[in-house]
């Protein structure tokens, strides 16, 4: 009778000690997590001039104690630029990243006729996470409406991305606080959402700029008025000269 009692408590204890346990163990990994979060970074640099640019994202993470974690970055493109899905797709074999369109982009659309559309950016990677990524995406100024005011460029603003990241080791998402919790594709396939962690900027950083050449809106003004003016100089002065000869 008390050797079945005790080996049910015995039991109950051995039990109640393995929980404890896993709930430790997810706990420290939530804490690493938390750290690592803390330590990585995503800096962004503009490079090249004109209409098409390299935007080189420079992804630093903390000291991998976590064995894999998965990373993503969010950008979100303003209508005056676009990514070319046809160019990404023959330099695929010199990028060691995947993309993935929320829409589909027309290359052909001028800026005031299109919106800004986000991209997915999976760094691809075997093994245990790198401690720095580089992302280096080609951008492409769209052509912009002449401008009415005879400004000849413009500004095409750029936000910073966001870095997002994931492990399955902690499932206790709600430890992370004050980390934001976000929900986006797992892989580049979109199969399926996974949650994924914010890492927050380190401080805030204004959106890159660049600037793009228009067409002079009111000069067309200018040019129809002269084209015409000069026109009818020349229809007067030929008529003149044709009356004073007698052409006619
Ligand atoms: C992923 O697929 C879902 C359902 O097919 C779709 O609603 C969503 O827009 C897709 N996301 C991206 C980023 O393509
Ligand atoms: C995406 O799907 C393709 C086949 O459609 C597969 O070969 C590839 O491994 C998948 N990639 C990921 C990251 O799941």
């Amino acid at each position: 009778m008390y050797l079945a009692l005790f080996t049910v408590l015995a039991c109950l204890w051995t039990c109640h000690c393995l929980v404890e346990k896993d709930e430790e163990q997810a706990q420290d990994h939530c804490g690493l997590l938390k750290q690592y979060l803390e330590a990585s970074t995503v800096s962004v640099e503009l490079t090249k001039r004109g209409f098409h640019r390299d935007l080189i994202n420079t992804v630093e993470l903390g000291p991998d104690t976590l064995g894999d974690v998965r990373v993503l970055l969010v950008h979100r493109w303003p209508s005056g630029v676009y990514v070319d899905p046809y160019q990404l797709a023959f330099m695929s074999d010199q990028r060691d990243w995947q993309i993935l369109f929320d829409s589909t982009i027309d290359l052909e659309m001028p800026a005031h006729k299109t919106s800004g559309f986000l991209t997915y950016i999976y760094p691809s990677y075997t093994g245990p996470t790198p401690t720095i990524l580089k992302v280096t995406i080609p951008v492409h100024g769209r052509y912009h409406e002449p401008s009415s005011v005879g400004e000849m460029f413009t500004s095409v603003y750029i936000d910073h991305p966001e870095l997002l990241l994931r492990t399955e080791k902690c499932a206790q998402l709600n430890l992370l606080e004050p980390h934001t919790v976000v929900d986006a594709p797992c892989t580049v396939n979109n199969s399926s959402t996974c949650s994924w962690v914010r890492v927050h900027q380190q401080q805030e950083l204004g959106p890159l700029s660049f600037q793009l050449p228009v067409g002079d809106g009111s000069a067309v003004v200018y040019i129809c008025g002269g084209t015409l003016l000069a026109t009818m100089i020349c229809c007067a002065a030929l008529s003149k000269y044709m009356w004073k000869h007698q052409i006619i």
